[in-house]
């Protein structure tokens, strides 16, 4: 199975990617996160992608496209795999139909968490997450038991660089201006499209995906 996460920046595209991975035991694949990765190693490609993030734009499709080829051919995506911020432009969303079409895997099952915007500002200036386990927390909604402190692994928590409300509004921008189309895109396409509204509580979100999940998987077993 493969799973495409769509939502603006703060729509719990993250938060429910875990929670799919419990459910389907699938690999869970965050650009975002593989490209802070690269940033906190210090890498060619990490310093590259810096600075457009912190200002809030798009990385570019080939830096994207190259990091995703090489992630989906290791073992552990074999069965399937979930995208999470992953065709963010019609480009790498045609860049992404040859791939699977060259591995040989299904059409994609794709969920639009739709969230207004004015919502998703006060969900990101409230975030952290965990180093280790990239598991997200929010000190208003979904806090740690202890505060700074991941429940799961004891990571220390921090707040993302690109969390401060200026390129919150970049990021969403650039969601309007070049991922909306990508939604048609797959809306127009052979795959499997669901909109779950995202302003719910993130346990009711989820709820309404694995149902959808649930009876999906029945029907190809
Ligand atoms: P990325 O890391 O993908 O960020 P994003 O898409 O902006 O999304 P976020 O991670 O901010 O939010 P989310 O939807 O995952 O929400 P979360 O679950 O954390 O990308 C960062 C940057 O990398 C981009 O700006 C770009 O520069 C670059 N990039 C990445 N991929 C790229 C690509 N393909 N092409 C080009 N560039 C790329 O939830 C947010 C908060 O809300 C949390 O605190 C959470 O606890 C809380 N929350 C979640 N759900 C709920 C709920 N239902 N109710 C209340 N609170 C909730």
């Amino acid at each position: 199975m493969v799973i495409l996460l769509f939502g603006p920046p703060g729509s719990g595209k993250g938060t429910q990617a875990c929670e799919i991975v419990g459910l389907t035991q699938i690999t869970a694949i965050s650009t975002g996160d593989l490209l802070r990765e690269e940033m906190s190693a210090g890498t060619e490609l990490g310093l590259r992608a810096k600075g457009i993030m912190e200002a809030g734009g798009l990385v570019s499709d080939e830096i994207v496209n190259q990091m995703i080829t090489g992630r989906i051919s290791q073992p552990d995506c074999r069965d399937g795999f979930l995208l999470d911020g992953y065709p963010r432009t019609v480009a790498q969303a045609r860049f992404l139909d040859s791939l699977l079409e060259r591995g040989g895997f299904q059409t994609p099952t794709v969920f639009h968490l739709d969230v207004p915007p004015d919502v998703v500002m006060g969900r990101i200036t409230a975030r952290v997450q965990c180093p280790v386990c990239h598991r997200i927390y929010n000190t208003l909604y979904q806090p740690p038991k202890t505060a700074g402190i991941c429940d799961f692994d004891d990571g220390k928590l921090f707040t993302r660089g690109d969390d401060t409300p200026a390129t919150v509004r970049a990021r969403l921008k650039a969601y309007c201006d070049v991922t909306d189309p990508v939604l048609d895109y797959y809306r127009q396409s052979g795959a499997t499209f669901h909109r779950v509204d995202g302003t719910q509580a993130a346990e009711l979100v989820f709820e309404e995906i694995a149902g959808m999940l649930q009876s999906a998987m029945a029907i190809q077993q």
